[in-house]
């Protein structure tokens, strides 16, 4: 019974390592968003996953209008400044709901944990900063 459990985690394995279609990416340290005028926004990507627990909170499942080529592919390969067919919402809403930047992913967890006593960013030079390029 355990030689069999064995061989068959085996199988997966070498399966796995040779059919590997969505190949697991490394997630970064730390990113630079820099596609607003407003000044790049430096994201500490290990801290936020600390805090979220979890990739889905930002990295939201495939959708069937455009599928995801690996779980974690980059936001603006699909969000994009002026959308393009079949894709609706454009990189600011992505983030941050709007321009006013009142909620969405980002800007709703800051809120929440800053009720916890943390000290998120909410304002937009608080996130966009001219020295971040
Ligand atoms: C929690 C952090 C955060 C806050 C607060 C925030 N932003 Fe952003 N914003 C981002 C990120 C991240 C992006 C994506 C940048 C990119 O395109 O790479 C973005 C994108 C944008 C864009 C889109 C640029 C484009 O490509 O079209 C605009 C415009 C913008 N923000 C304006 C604002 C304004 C105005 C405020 C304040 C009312 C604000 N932001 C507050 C993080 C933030
Ligand atoms: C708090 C939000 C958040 C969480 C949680 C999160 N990510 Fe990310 N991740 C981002 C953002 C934002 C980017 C940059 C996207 C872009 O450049 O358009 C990114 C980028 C990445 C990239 C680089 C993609 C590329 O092609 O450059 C990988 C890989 C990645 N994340 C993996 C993960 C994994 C694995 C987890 C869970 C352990 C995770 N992420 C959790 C927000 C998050
Ligand atoms: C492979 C393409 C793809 C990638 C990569 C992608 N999205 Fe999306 N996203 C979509 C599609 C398709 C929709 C639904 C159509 C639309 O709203 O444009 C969507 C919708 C959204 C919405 C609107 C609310 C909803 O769930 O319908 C938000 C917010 C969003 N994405 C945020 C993000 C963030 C943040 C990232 C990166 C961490 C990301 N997306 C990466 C394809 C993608
Ligand atoms: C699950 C909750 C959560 C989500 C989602 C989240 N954040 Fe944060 N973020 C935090 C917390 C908590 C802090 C404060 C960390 C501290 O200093 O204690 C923070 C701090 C920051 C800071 C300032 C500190 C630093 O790391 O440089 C920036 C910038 C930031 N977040 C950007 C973003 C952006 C952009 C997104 C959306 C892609 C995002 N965050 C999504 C919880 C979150």
């Amino acid at each position: 019974m355990r030689r069999a459990l064995v061989a068959l985690a085996v199988a997966c394995a070498v399966a796995f390592a040779a059919g590997g279609v969505v190949q697991a990416q490394k997630a970064p340290d730390s990113v630079i968003l820099k596609g607003s005028p407003m000044g790049g926004v430096k994201f500490n990507h290990a801290e936020h996953v600390k805090v979220a627990g979890q990739c889905t909170t930002c990295h939201h499942p495939s959708k069937p209008e455009k599928p995801s080529k690996t779980p974690t592919e980059k936001c603006t390969s699909c969000h994009t400044k002026t959308p393009a067919a079949p894709m609706k919402t454009p990189i600011v809403a992505a983030f941050h709901g709007g321009p006013t930047a009142k909620q969405g992913v980002c800007i709703d967890c800051h809120m929440q944990q800053n009720k916890a006593g943390k000290k998120a960013p909410t304002t937009c030079t608080g996130c966009h900063k001219k020295e971040n390029g």
